[in-house]
């Protein structure tokens, strides 16, 4: 299969990226799990990723804050710029990368310590705050912006661990707000939650919006025309087309985009 000759359908440009990705591709051993993906990431707004399981979303979401690195035998080729710095250059310091594009994952995954502790710890690092008035503030801030701050700011000494699912999650999003991040990836941060958790969770992200660019992976179709602005329909490796949500979701122009949205696929 000649997978250069393979274009993506739609507008893979934006006015103001943060991220362009070029000529990605993705292998795990000889596994080609991205191939020549092209697409460039917008400021200040969600772009949603969706298409069937093994397709890759997640794979080209680790790409973003080199987390595949983590991954023995994988191999990322292509260029990826951040505000047009080649993520990969050899100055670039992997931990200030992850700072600048932070993760939060489909399982909450706070650190066994107290709530306190798991948003205080990576301003705490990066030195972002000069002494624990600082910090205090940017715990408060943090928890406030991820809309836990009422919950639990009577119990900011407790585990994380203590948490609902729900807080969990809000608790992890607080956690990457905390080291002031321009990106954030979300790989189905909603999945083990339930619709109130999730309803809360998605207005975050649209709140979050204002400040950030966001990259979630779902595989629910509801969510991604809910959240998103721009919409990527993945499918085993490659970017098939990208455009915005309402077009997307109303217009189709790949088959296999209608035949995946309509339910025919996947
Ligand atoms: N660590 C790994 N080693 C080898 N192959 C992998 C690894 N991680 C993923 N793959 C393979 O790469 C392809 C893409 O996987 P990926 O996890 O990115 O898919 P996905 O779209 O996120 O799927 P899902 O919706 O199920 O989460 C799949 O074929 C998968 O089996
Ligand atoms: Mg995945």
């Amino acid at each position: 299969m000649n997978d250069a000759a393979k274009t993506t359908i739609g507008t893979i440009t934006v006015a103001e990226p943060v991220f362009s990705c070029r000529n990605v591709d993705v292998y795990y051993g000889d596994k080609h799990a991205i191939k020549n993906v092209n697409i460039d990431i917008g400021r200040k707004q969600v772009l949603a990723m969706i298409g069937p399981s093994g397709c890759g979303k997640s794979t080209f979401l680790r790409c973003l804050n080199r987390m595949n690195d983590t991954i023995v035998g994988a191999r990322v080729e292509g260029s990826i710029t951040l505000d047009g710095q080649d993520i990969h250059e050899k100055r670039q310091d992997v931990v200030q990368l992850r700072a600048r594009v932070g993760m939060v994952f489909q399982k909450p995954n706070p650190f066994p310590k107290s709530i306190y502790e798991n948003v205080a710890y990576g301003p705490r690092i990066h030195g972002l705050a000069a002494n624990r008035g600082e910090l205090d503030e940017i715990v408060n801030q943090s928890l406030r912006r991820a809309g836990l701050w009422e919950e639990v700011k009577d119990r900011l000494n407790q585990p994380g661990t203590s948490l609902s699912g729900g807080q969990q999650q809000r608790l992890c999003i607080a956690r990457t707000i905390a080291v002031n991040p321009e990106v954030i990836l979300m790989d189905e941060p909603c999945s083990a939650l339930d619709p109130i958790a999730t309803a809360r969770i998605e207005d975050l992200i649209d709140e979050l919006r204002e400040s950030y660019a966001i990259c979630i992976v779902t595989h629910s179709m509801q969510q991604a025309a809910r959240v998103s602005q721009r919409t990527a329909y993945f499918h085993l490796g490659d970017l098939v087309e990208v455009g915005d949500t309402n077009l997307i979701f109303t217009n189709p122009r790949a088959k296999l985009t209608e035949d995946y949205i309509t339910g025919r696929f996947g």
